[in-house]
């Protein structure tokens, strides 16, 4: 039985970038029968990027919502809430305790903003910096250590939150005993990275997505603002120079694909290309939205669900921090 956990911080909307680059592939391998699987909504992680309140709610409801209606099934996943594991902000402590400070110096994400206060002449490079942003990673550790995840499933940038995560583990392990399992970084490089509406890589931070549930009609209209060149219709044109192609090829078939590839060959007109796009997105999310608009109204069953899948994790988080915590002398006198 393989582990496999992964987190997703709740800032946002969802995406088509975040549907194709890690929803999608993540609930497909959640129903292999060799794997366990732990998602969760990692809301704690958000508090550092953003202090919005009715914004993390909201993306918390809405990304819930989201991995219901694509069918991940919560009876075998493990789908919860990070806030609703209390074991894990005490394993952050217990961890915290092992994490060398030269080592949080190192983040990439903490030495990016103290780069950018330098450059922009700041008498003082910790400027804006949170004890939070500083401590992520260890907050990241204490997520994926708590449960012995095998492989954890993320983005090229969080590479290095995992290699500190293993190190944090294995100085625990070191000085406590064999408790960690050592975890695996998973970057798939075979999983679409979509380009958003102006071509570069899409991503809230660019401003550039396509939300995922966006009602027919809109979605068709976002799709339709995909940059392309100026070809007329009839001039051939080249798909590894084109958006709209590159989204394209994201949700076929392979034999759709080759059929577009030939279109273009055929000089395919931008708007019938933008239609056939539009087509073959909508009829994969057609029935999850009309799924994720139904709970959007139900939230009671999306609250129950979460609280389910935390109630579930936490049979064993709880015994775990118990041993853990026995493990550095923190037990009962008697
Ligand atoms: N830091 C991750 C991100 O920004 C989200 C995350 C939080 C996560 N905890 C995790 C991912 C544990 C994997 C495992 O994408």
């Amino acid at each position: 039985m393989t582990t496999v956990l992964t987190g997703i911080t709740t800032t946002g909307t969802p995406h088509l970038g975040n549907y194709v680059g890690a929803i999608k592939p993540a609930i497909e391998s959640s129903k292999n029968a060799d794997v366990k699987s732990y998602f969760f909504l990692a809301d704690f992680h958000a508090l550092i990027k953003c202090w919005e309140p009715q914004r993390i709610a909201e993306s918390t409801k809405q990304i819930a919502a989201t991995w219901m209606a694509l069918g991940l099934d919560t009876d075998t996943a493990f789908f919860y809430r990070q806030s609703d594991i209390p074991e894990i902000p005490e394993l952050t402590w217990l961890l915290t305790c092992m994490a060398a400070k030269g080592l949080m110096n190192r983040s990439h994400a903490y030495k990016a903003q103290v780069a950018e206060n330098l450059e922009q002449g700041e008498d003082d490079p910790d400027k804006g910096i949170t004890m939070g942003l500083f401590s992520y990673p260890v907050l990241m550790a204490a997520d994926i250590l708590m449960f012995n995840a095998n492989e954890v499933p993320v983005g090229k940038d969080q590479t290095q939150h995992l290699e500190m995560t293993r190190d944090i583990g294995a100085r625990f392990n070191h000085h406590f005993g064999d408790h960690f399992v050592m975890p695996k970084t998973i970057v798939d490089d075979e999983v679409a990275v979509l380009p958003g509406l102006d071509g570069r890589k899409m991503s809230k931070s660019y401003n550039n997505t396509i939300p995922l549930w966006l009602p027919e009609k809109k979605l068709r209209k976002h799709i339709m603002k995909i940059k392309t060149n100026s070809l007329e219709p009839g001039e051939p044109k080249d798909p590894s120079d084109s958006h709209v192609f590159s989204i394209y090829r994201a949700f076929a078939t392979q034999e759709q694909t080759a059929a577009m590839r030939q279109a273009y060959a055929d000089g395919i007109a931008w708007g019938e290309a933008k239609q056939q796009l539009f087509e073959l997105i909508n009829d994969e999310l057609k029935e999850p939205r009309e799924r994720y608009e139904g709970l959007i109204q139900q939230p009671d069953v999306i609250e129950q669900t979460l609280l389910k899948g935390a109630d579930r994790a936490r049979e064993f988080a709880t015994p775990f921090l118990a041993q853990l915590k026995q493990a550095v002398g923190i037990k009962p006198i008697a």
